[in-house]
């Protein structure tokens, strides 16, 4: 009887502290729901909200929309993978380096917008970066299958 109860005890307490485990590495992960959304609502939707054009739209007159001020529309989640692993794949990653990845050494155009403060950039940076998971710069057509497998950038 004693020893089952022991090995109830024991069978529990791996639970509890695996369960414990879990929660922690979950509160790690970077998602666009919890982590990208909030930065990008504030920081990039300005320019590539849903009165942004499509990139197909935009592909037609970039010149036209640049002088608006308007980007192609990143507001969802779909649409911002557009830029992240889908047909324009690694421009987010091109756009917003910080610099330490770029040939020039100088950071992407969009970088500027992660923040108002060096600070607040840096660490918007990272979030990103972290989302994303492989942080790599190459176009679309230089990424291989297994390449784009590797960016994470999940939605929840
Ligand atoms: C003040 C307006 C403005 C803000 C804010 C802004 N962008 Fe942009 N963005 C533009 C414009 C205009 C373009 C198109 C011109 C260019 O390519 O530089 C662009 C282009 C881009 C591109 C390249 C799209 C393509 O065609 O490949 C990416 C990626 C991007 N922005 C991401 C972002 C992200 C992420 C943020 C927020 C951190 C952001 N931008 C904030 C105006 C803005």
């Amino acid at each position: 009887m004693l020893r089952v109860a022991i090995k109830i005890l024991v069978i529990s307490f791996f639970f509890i502290v695996m369960t414990g485990y879990s929660i922690a590495a979950e509160k790690g992960v970077v998602t666009y729901e919890k982590d990208i959304k909030k930065i990008t609502s504030e920081k990039c939707i300005f320019c590539h909200g849903s009165d942004s054009p499509t990139i197909d739209e935009f592909d037609k007159d970039k010149e036209g929309f640049k002088k608006k001020m308007k980007g192609p529309r990143m507001e969802t989640y779909q649409n911002l993978m557009i830029f992240v692993n889908g047909k324009d794949a690694g421009a987010v990653m091109r756009r917003l380096d910080d610099g330490k990845n770029t040939k020039d050494g100088k950071p992407g155009n969009m970088y500027q917008f992660l923040g108002n403060t060096d600070n607040e950039r840096a660490k918007n940076f990272e979030v990103f970066k972290k989302w994303v998971g492989n942080w790599t710069l190459k176009k679309k057509k230089e990424l291989t299958e297994d390449e784009l497998k590797t960016i994470k950038a999940i939605e929840k």
